[in-house]
């Protein structure tokens, strides 16, 4: 029977489980959907049980399909959105409130008087992070400070916290490990990417107590074995990254100078910069790319909040689309004069403004404006966002030659190869798109010893297509100068 590996993908907007055989492909696939809760302007919650239960219900089905298949699942890897928190019942693992998601933006008071109190500093020079309402630790300062009785429950040792993946371990262990990988660790602002340790002075800066806090484990690591009742038998958790992380994993980053752009809700650019440390001097994060043997491999990374969220929201939010698919074509019918801008802030703006109370705005419409021209807008404000990250890494004197793109927004031609000529750069795109899923199965193959090392997941990596920069070159530099106006007009709005 041959060996495979289970991959928890654990995202934004839905859960997934992907079995893959030890060629990484794909064998097995299942996904579900979860609600997004928007309580209150920038605030964004999921409900934590809702996770549990569409992840478990996943990852069986995918186990399931995969063994009826003659497979084995020898291990399992979890990937997870990074810096959404949940903070949970030690006894039964039930969440005490809904998690805070990454795109939460509740806590910018906060963090500008963390700032004025001049503490950014420190935080950057420990964390590689800035002070925004992105990373967890206000958001779980938020839940000590907000929610009844709270802070004393979690004084009395009756509460644990943590990421998704910690979450997710939690439950599939039966409550029994309470862990993270470093990756994850590295998204909270708690945690010293220098010493890999939690900080005292972080965490009193946070008003953060240490014993509601993880126990942080490499990336590929014994995380406990589920409990017999969810697989039919206990299968063990080898492997644990962020997603971005993964996705770094999945697609073969692995020497220093490699970067790739996932695009999933958001669009993450991450480059592995090796041992080395980059600090970035354009507000681009410093945050661990894997951990492996005790040793921890950096990478630099700019953080757009939306990309197919936005796509999202023309499908689900002003129904501009009925499928997500569509966008491509009607991308093709708008002209290249079609003069629209979006600026898709719905959570504020990341990587390199860091402008939580910016929001979203269409610039340059006319009574000729239909869907195909905010529909293109949409797709090139996610590339318009892109190239601000590469100027920014550019400035950090960052020229890459290639870029690997993956994410489901990606599978439209017609971006990626606008992408290619904005950034003037040939964009490379894996036969395998799922680097996600397929970043934490390695990571799990690896420990269980399926893999001897990279060099046998750097074999695997294949092309499925180049997109080399065409178009002319005036065209991109009056198209950019646009871009730059809307953007600043939407800032100054807010
Ligand atoms: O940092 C947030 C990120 O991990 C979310 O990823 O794939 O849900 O856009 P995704």
């Amino acid at each position: 029977m041959p060996d495979c590996i289970l991959a928890m993908d654990q995202g934004t907007t839905s859960s997934r489980a992907i079995v893959f055989d030890l060629n990484g492909d794909i064998v097995a696939v299942a996904q579900q959907e979860f609600r997004q809760i928007f309580p209150a302007d920038g605030w964004v919650e999921h409900d934590a049980n809702e996770i549990w239960d569409t992840s478990i219900k996943t990852a069986q089905a995918a186990f399931n399909e995969a063994e009826a298949k003659g497979f084995t699942v020898k291990a399992i890897g979890i990937t997870n959105q990074r810096e959404t928190s949940v903070l949970w019942e030690r006894d039964g693992v039930k969440p005490v409130h809904n998690a805070i998601v990454w795109q939460d933006r509740r806590t910018a008071g906060v963090c500008q008087r963390l700032k004025d109190e001049g503490h950014e500093f420190e935080v950057q020079d420990k964390t590689g992070l800035l002070l925004d309402p992105y990373f967890s630790a206000t958001k779980l300062a938020w839940l000590l400070e907000n929610e009844h009785g709270v802070r004393a429950h979690a004084a009395a040792g009756k509460l644990a916290w943590g990421t998704i993946d910690s979450f997710l371990i939690a439950k599939l262990t039966g409550g029994k490990r309470h862990v993270t990988d470093a990756t994850n660790a590295s998204r909270t602002s708690l945690f010293n990417i220098r010493t890999q340790e939690w900080d005292e002075s972080l965490l009193r800066i946070f008003g953060v107590p240490e014993n509601v806090l993880p126990e942080v484990l490499d990336s590929c690591a014994d995380f406990g074995e589920t409990t017999a009742d969810l697989f039919g038998r206990s299968i063990p958790i080898l492997g644990v990254a962020g997603d971005q992380q993964a996705a770094t994993v999945g697609q073969c980053c692995f020497e220093e100078g490699a970067i790739k752009s996932t695009y999933g809700t958001g669009c993450f650019v991450l480059m592995n910069t090796g041992e080395n440390l980059v600090p970035s001097k354009n507000r681009l994060l410093t945050t661990v790319a894997y951990r492996i043997g005790g040793k921890a491999t950096y990478a630099l990374e700019g953080s757009i909040f939306i990309a197919g969220a936005a796509v999202q929201w023309l499908r689900d939010g002003i129904k501009v689309l009925d499928h997500a698919r569509d966008s491509e074509a009607l991308a093709r019918q708008a002209g290249d004069d079609h003069g629209v801008y979006m600026v898709p802030a719905f959570t504020g703006l990341g990587a390199p403004h860091w402008d939580p109370h910016v929001r979203a705005a269409l610039f340059g419409m006319t009574r000729a404006t239909g869907r195909a021209e905010i529909v293109r807008a949409t797709l090139e404000s996610v590339c318009f966002q892109t190239h601000d990250l590469f100027s920014a890494m550019a400035e950090d004197g960052i020229s890459p030659k290639v870029l690997r793109v993956d994410g489901g927004m990606v599978a439209n031609d017609w971006l990626a190869q606008m992408l290619a000529n904005l950034l003037a750069l040939p964009v490379d795109r894996p036969k395998v798109m799922e680097t996600t899923a397929l970043g934490a199965a390695y990571l799990a193959g690896l420990q269980a010893g399926l893999y001897s090392g990279f060099s046998d997941l750097t074999a695997q990596w294949q092309r499925e297509r180049r997109f080399v920069p065409a178009g002319g070159f005036g065209q991109r530099e009056a198209m950019l100068g646009k871009w730059y106006k809307a953007v600043a007009a939407a800032r100054s709005f807010a």
